[in-house]
């Protein structure tokens, strides 16, 4: 067990060490001592960045699912897997035990085959905060259906481009969902979707809110009448190391989302490991992260890596702001949870409201806390390490992505030292490398670099489902053998990572990754516009916000701005989610672009972020005349 619990900074010095010098061995032994196989590996790793083709424990056969569930029943049968904290606080949490998840996930396993799932077959999952949902990924698991969750807050196109590109036989669902005050029609926005997908045969249906829903004859299904009838037997699928777990899509820098495909063992050693130091989890703690299980986040820290731990761990239905902005401590108290993982613009949002929400509670049970999504700023940090960690909880600042399955670079709590606005260092297994813009290596400390991955680790992504080009073009081309992140960083005098953001096309929001392209995509489909382009600027809470400069195809005739802002805002919630609106949005008479015609997003960055002054040479423009012309209109737009 030597190097699975990493309890002191000798012992994470030793385990990194060991893991530079005999990857294979560290690996071996991890994986060895601490999950359940059918059958061991005969090739540890195989990798070529150069392919790219990457396989972790190769020949070895097993189910996820026995070692996130049946492995505890024998110790922690009656233990609380999943604690579940409805939108509601009136309404009572669910203590689902490991036994009765065994029972709950083997009877939807049943329900799934019952319809005709087999192993390999993709299951779109479109569910709010419920149990069902955690459920329902982990009996896709049990049979070896490809589970591709997609985040209940997306619209019905962004789903059905998900379930078309994965081609999705099954789509389970609720009749709605709640959200603060608001419930949502998640029936009705899968209804529209499907009318686009061929490919779906199923729809189950769980029971949420109890409104009257359409069910559509031979297609859609109640879920619960499946569930009871159901036998609360259902062997595991044996599966091998390198079968797909699961497909979740990220956004890209350019057209569609990327279906990133995991795998079997790899993942689940990694995000097991992970978990059990990163939040240095004993027995008897409760954990809660607040992520949705609609993100990498939750697949790997709300549902995988906990339960292959044998933990208790929190869904909370609900948001930050419901039914005041002291809901995430009350749940801390209520709970005694242990361990709190959120991200910065929830900090954010909350260290604006008065500190009565937190003081009225007793937050004494935190041990540690956890960020991730975006680099969190100092003052966020600061509120986040006095006001709720009462100087006495270490803070891990999480760095990782949909694509490497599990955290690459943080502090362990207690064990290595946190440093505000740094990730810190990097996990045994991780070999990061920081490149300059011709493509050397930067081998001296105190500098900022492209951040990259030397050495494969278990969790990463193996494909883009169905584009393995486009996988090897964005993560393996900038930089030969090397897995590049598109984040910069700065490393220091002791070898901790700053995350300082990204590099591409990718803004991050309120924590979610989004692409420019298919916003522009979207504002594009406008029958007014001719042209758009976005990008980010800071913004207070959300981290960056979004800021769209719009050409209009004639801008000669009266036009309603304020109307056709908000038309355009309409069309990007209908076409990605609200998640995607924009902030700001100006209308230009032209976009600054090179002699090649690319849109020149630099200088259209800098003065949003009013960093006018700062825009360098932009004699060699195709167009320099729009550029004064779109300063000027930034003071007549927004002034
Ligand atoms: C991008 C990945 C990993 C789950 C959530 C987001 C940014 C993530 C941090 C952090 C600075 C961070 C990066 C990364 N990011 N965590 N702790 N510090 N930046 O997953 O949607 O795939 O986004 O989020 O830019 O590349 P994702």
């Amino acid at each position: 067990m030597s190097n699975y619990n990493l309890t002191s900074k000798e012992k994470y010095q030793n385990a990194y060490q060991d893991s530079m010098e005999h990857p294979e061995k560290f690996w071996e032994e991890i994986a060895e001592e601490n999950f359940v196989w059918q059958k061991k590996w005969e090739n540890l790793v195989d990798w070529d960045f150069s392919i790219p083709e990457i396989k972790w424990f190769e020949g070895a056969k097993l189910n996820i699912t026995e070692n996130c569930i049946d492995r505890h029943l024998e110790t922690r049968g009656e233990k609380t897997a999943i604690l579940f904290e409805p939108n509601n606080p009136d309404e009572p949490a669910q203590h689902i035990t490991y036994n009765e998840l065994a029972k709950r996930v083997n009877q939807f396993s049943n329900v799934l085959k019952s319809q005709g799932i087999k192993k390999g077959d993709r299951v779109c999952i479109y569910l709010p905060m419920i149990p069902e949902l955690a459920v329902s990924l982990l009996a896709c698991a049990r049979i070896g259906a490809i589970h591709s969750v997609v985040f209940a807050g997306f619209s019905a196109t962004a789903l059905s481009t998900r379930i078309n590109d994965s081609d999705c036989k099954m789509v389970i669902t609720s009749d709605g969902s709640y959200r603060g005050e608001k419930t949502i029609d998640l029936k009705g926005i899968v209804d529209e979707g499907l009318e686009s997908c061929d490919c779906v045969e199923t729809v189950l249906v769980a029971k949420r809110i109890n409104t009257n829903i359409n069910m559509k004859e031979g297609r859609d299904k109640w879920l619960q009448p499946l569930l009871d009838e159901a036998s609360v037997e259902c062997e595991p699928e044996i599966m091998d190391a390198e079968d797909p777990l699961f497909i979740l899509y990220t956004s890209g820098s350019t057209g569609m989302p990327k279906g990133m495909v995991h795998t079997t063992a790899g993942y689940m050693v990694y995000t097991a490991y992970t978990f059990k130091n990163i939040f240095q989890y004993e027995e008897n703690d409760v954990y809660w992260c607040t992520a949705d299980i609609g993100w990498i986040t939750g697949h790997s820290y709300i549902v995988y890596g906990p339960l292959a731990n044998g933990a208790t761990t929190i869904m909370f239905e609900g948001v930050p702001s419901y039914p005041d902005c002291g809901r995430f401590w009350e749940i801390v108290e209520k709970h005694k949870v242990n361990q709190f993982y959120t991200a910065p613009t929830a900090i954010r949002a909350l260290a604006k409201e008065s500190d009565d929400y937190v003081n009225k509670y007793d937050l004494s049970s935190l041990k540690t806390l956890g960020s991730v999504g975006e680099p969190i700023n100092e003052e966020a940090w600061n509120w986040y390490n006095e006001k709720i960690g009462k100087e006495n909880c270490p803070i891990v600042d999480t760095w990782w992505q949909t694509e490497t399955g599990g955290i690459l670079i943080s502090a362990l709590p207690g064990i290595t030292p946190c440093l505000p606005t740094f990730a810190t260092l990097p996990f045994p297994g991780i070999q990061p490398a920081l490149m300059d813009e011709i493509g050397e290596e930067i081998n001296q400390n105190n500098t900022n670099g492209r951040l990259c991955i030397k050495f494969p680790w278990p969790s990463m992504a193996r494909t883009i489902w169905g584009n393995h080009e486009r996988y090897k073009e964005t993560y393996f081309s900038a930089y030969a053998n090397k897995y590049f992140t598109g984040d910069g960083a700065f490393r220091d005098g002791n070898g901790n990572y700053r995350i300082t953001g990204r590099v591409d096309d990718v803004i991050i929001v309120s924590g979610h990754n989004l692409g420019t392209a298919p916003i522009e995509d979207a504002i594009n489909e406008h029958p007014a516009v001719a042209e758009s382009a976005i990008v980010g600027f800071p913004h207070d809470v959300k981290g960056n916000a979004l800021y769209g400069y719009v050409t209009l195809k004639d801008s000669g005739k009266e036009i309603d701005y304020d109307n056709l802002r908000k038309e355009i805002n309409q069309m990007i919630t209908e076409r990605i989610g609200p998640i995607a609106k924009l902030n700001k949005i100006q209308f230009t008479n032209g976009l600054p672009k090179t002699r090649s015609g690319k849109i020149m997003r630099r200088i259209l960055r800098k003065i949003a972020c009013n960093e006018s002054d700062k825009l360098g040479d932009i004699s060699t423009l195709l167009n320099p005349e729009c550029v004064e012309e779109i300063i000027e209109g930034v003071f007549v737009t927004y002034a």
